[in-house]
């Protein structure tokens, strides 16, 4: 069965509320009338409303970076669903792996903004990945199961169509290391695999896996040209607004 493509720009923490802008700007009229696959752009929050704004009308969805599980609260510095739904975000990134690596993100924590999310209707992408030495010790399979298990605790066949997956392999984030086409259909059919054994499979082969992990203009098309590869999730290429449409237009 064929998945619409989901081409994503995490911006992570870049760009003013100009820069959002002149970005957003400069690039929808190259996608005007595009309908191949869907295109969505995470900016940092304090864009969040810049970016909505100047993408209104179009078919480019926005989204958060992250989110807190919790709806709201005493929870300095987090960022609420109900904030994001209330600016008109309709997508966020769960479990990035900078997430993972620098503020404590578990497992366990990403199970719960998928909850979240999922019960106030905005898509989750939730990224999961191995870090080069579990790939070197000949562990990627048992972390993506682990990533993919317990992201996936209590989430129901009913409630799964929305997500979106991501699989980034760490070491390919930001490095200008891209895993070949070959290892990233391995780990697509990996986690595809593990979603039908969770979820069943009709849920596993209606679900998007989008790869990220140095993303380029130049790899684009050998990667997302693949049936098992559902997208991307592009950051450092996806800063300048051609550069992303190259990768969009594969
Ligand atoms: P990169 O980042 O394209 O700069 O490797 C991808 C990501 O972190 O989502």
């Amino acid at each position: 069965m064929s998945r619409k493509k989901l081409i994503a720009a995490n911006w992570k923490m870049y760009k003013t509320p100009s820069e959002a802008k002149a970005f957003v700007d400069a690039f929808l009229p190259t996608v005007a009338g595009y309908t191949r696959d869907e295109i969505a752009l995470f900016p940092s929050p304090v864009l969040l409303p810049t970016v909505i704004e100047a993408a209104k009308g179009s078919s480019v969805a926005v989204g958060a970076q992250n989110i807190y599980f919790a709806e709201e609260g005493a929870f300095t510095g987090e960022t609420s669903i109900l904030q994001l739904k209330a600016v008109g975000g309709t997508h966020t990134l769960i479990g990035h792996s900078e997430r993972r690596q620098y503020f404590g993100e578990t497992d366990e924590i990403v199970n719960k903004k998928l909850h979240t999310a999922l019960k106030h209707g905005i898509v989750p992408v939730v990224c999961i990945g191995e870090v080069l030495a579990e790939r070197e010790a000949g562990q990627t399979e048992q972390v993506l199961k682990t990533q993919v298990t317990g992201a996936f605790a209590g989430i129901t066949p009913e409630a799964a169509a929305p997500i979106v997956i991501a699989y980034e392999p760490v070491w390919a984030i930001g490095t200008g290391k891209t895993a070949t086409p070959e290892m990233a259909v391995d780990a697509h059919r990996i986690v595809r695999a593990e979603v039908a054994k969770l979820l069943g499979s009709d849920v596993a082969s209606k679900i998007r896996i989008l790869y990220g992990g140095s993303v380029k203009p130049d790899n684009a098309t050998a990667l997302c040209s693949q049936e098992e590869i559902d997208g991307a999730l592009v950051g450092g290429a996806s800063l300048k607004p051609d550069s992303f449409l190259a990768i969009v237009k594969y």
